[in-house]
């Protein structure tokens, strides 16, 4: 019987990788071009990323594309990320549907214009079938908000009947998560140097090794994910316990 991996190799291979996709604005601003270019750069190094955490094992790729603090920035900035996302999904939704990608949107429908809702529709329902990997974007995504919708959903379940306020858990309530049904994130990365999370997956981080990278995103690659793997592994993951030492 081929012996199965051992629970420290288990512990040392992350299954789930979360990315706070940073330093777009000041690539650019490094090369005098505008930040909307770097933004434009920053697709392509989503690109390589996606591909390389296929190749490296992950089964989640999970990536923070818009904040819901991100609309604070000047209006053509936002159109141009939004027209990002459009680029995107048009140009790489076949080919993600074909390689066996589920594509999930996570964060706030509420106001977002009807064109980029059908494009989220289309995206999630064409790979709905998918297994092989999972790519989750976080598109008008804040934590907070993220939990407080959580809440009122399961608020409206308990005035309905649904549930009782005695079976609500940490279970129960992630379970009205954005992220219902996926793992929570075994690293969290942010690139460029900053070292915050910025409102990305709250929840969801509670037990995740954070690795910050000097890196700035549209440089990030495949090397740039083997390090943070890599760092990751020499990481004593304890969850409270004592970790078996
Ligand atoms: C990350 O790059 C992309 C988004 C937040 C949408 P930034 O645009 O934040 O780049 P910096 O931080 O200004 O360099
Ligand atoms: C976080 O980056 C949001 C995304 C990467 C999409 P920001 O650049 O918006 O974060 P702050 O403003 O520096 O905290
Ligand atoms: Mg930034």
């Amino acid at each position: 019987m081929v012996a199965a991996a051992s629970s420290e190799d288990a512990a040392h291979t992350p299954r789930h990788v979360a990315i706070i996709m940073d330093g777009n604005g000041r690539w650019a601003r490094q090369r005098m071009w505008p930040r909307t270019l770097g933004h434009r750069e920053g697709v392509e190094a989503l690109r390589r990323t996606v591909d390389a955490a296929g190749e490296l094992g992950l089964d989640h790729l999970t990536v923070f594309g818009f904040s819901t603090e991100n609309w604070r920035r000047p209006r053509d900035e936002v159109n141009a990320l939004f027209d990002l996302l459009r680029l995107y999904v048009d140009r790489d939704l076949e080919r993600l549907a074909a390689d066996g990608v589920r594509v999930r949107i996570i964060g706030e429908r509420e106001g977002l214009a009807p064109d980029i809702l059908d494009i989220i529709d289309r995206a999630e329902a064409r790979t709905a079938q998918n297994a092989s990997f999972n790519l989750t974007i976080a598109f008008n995504y804040g934590g907070q908000q993220e939990i407080v919708r959580a809440a009122r959903r399961l608020a409206e379940d308990a005035i309905a009947g649904k549930i009782c306020p005695d079976e609500i858990s940490a279970d129960v309530f992630a379970g009205y998560l954005d992220t219902r049904g996926l793992p929570a994130p075994d690293i969290v990365i942010r690139t460029s140097g900053e070292l915050r999370l910025s409102n990305f997956l709250l929840w969801q981080a509670a037990y995740s090794e954070l690795v910050f990278l000097d890196v700035l995103w549209p440089d990030f690659d495949k090397a740039a994910l083997e390090k943070a793997i890599s760092e990751f592994a020499q990481r004593g993951r304890r969850f409270g316990g004592l970790g078996g030492a």
